[in-house]
């Protein structure tokens, strides 16, 4: 039986908190998912990229100047790109203060310490690989770090995680790679591109201002790589007019940065 409650016949959206419950703890922190955990979500998303060193950490701008205290630590260092700076300068940044002085010393996590975390919440993971055009070889990398988590047996990648990215070459080397595993696309392809698409990945995540019932409709047509009916997950929605639009537009999931919200807009879970 479907758990989700919602209209006969109809399940409503999954909520997922997008970088964790990030309306209310720094974005891409453990806070901020341990937050999720605790207002009752089960997916959190995430942003993956990689340090000089070659670890990666879950941050999402391409810089670290807007989420820790880089600049003060390191003003000679600007742009502050996170792939000139090692994991240990990294690991040493105060990823907190600048959303509140409450989460002051929160770090930016490496991708090892965040799966250990959502395994310890028993919660799970829509990963998402950030900018891959600055990493070579990331896709590889990322299954790697989860392979060695424990991350891809059959209880993960049947349900418990989905790996995305804006660019469809990235999601596709991951398709390649493992093909059991769930993918999704971010963005809006045009109608006549999806069945293009749903030869490697499973989902198609639009922003939610591209949508409409119709393309929603379009989309769950098709069979995606695992031959069930292609999903789709929409962003950002915060509002609860919004979540209510897009949930009677027929989406499967709703990725938000205020989860409570809009569950309390649409019920579920
Ligand atoms: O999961 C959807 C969303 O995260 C995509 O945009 O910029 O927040 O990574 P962005
Ligand atoms: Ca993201």
């Amino acid at each position: 039986a479907d758990p989700r409650p919602g209209p006969a016949g109809f399940s409503n959206p999954v909520v997922y908190a997008h970088r964790g419950a990030s309306a209310y703890a720094p974005e891409n922190t453990l806070a901020a998912i341990d937050l999720a955990m605790r207002l009752g979500f089960a997916w959190v998303e995430n942003d993956v990229q990689r340090t000089r060193d070659g670890v990666l950490v879950v941050v999402h701008d391409d810089t670290l100047a807007r989420t820790t205290d880089v600049e003060q630590r390191y003003p000679d260092r600007k742009p502050w790109r996170v792939k000139d700076f090692t994991a240990a300068e990294i690991a040493g940044l105060d990823a907190g203060s600048w959303f509140s002085e409450g989460f002051a010393g929160a770090r930016v996590p490496t991708l090892r310490q965040y799966l250990a975390r959502v395994q310890r919440n028993q919660q799970r993971l829509l990963l998402e690989i950030k900018k891959p055009e600055l990493y070579p070889g990331i896709e590889r990398e990322t299954l790697k770090v989860l392979d060695e988590a424990g991350w891809l047996d059959e209880r993960h990648v049947s349900g418990r995680l989905v790996v995305q990215s804006f660019s469809a070459d990235s999601v596709r080397a991951v398709h390649d790679l493992r093909p059991d595993l769930v993918t999704a696309f971010l963005g809006t392809p045009a109608v006549a591109d999806l069945p293009k698409y749903a030869r490697f990945t499973d989902r198609i995540n639009p922003w939610h201002t591209t949508i409409s019932a119709g393309y929603v409709a379009a989309v769950h047509n098709l069979l995606g790589a695992h031959g069930k009916a292609m999903e789709v997950d929409t962003w950002i929605v915060d509002d609860p007019a919004t979540a209510r639009k897009v949930r009677d537009m027929g989406v499967d999931g709703i990725i938000t940065n205020a989860p409570d919200v809009v569950r309390k807009a649409i019920g579920g879970y």
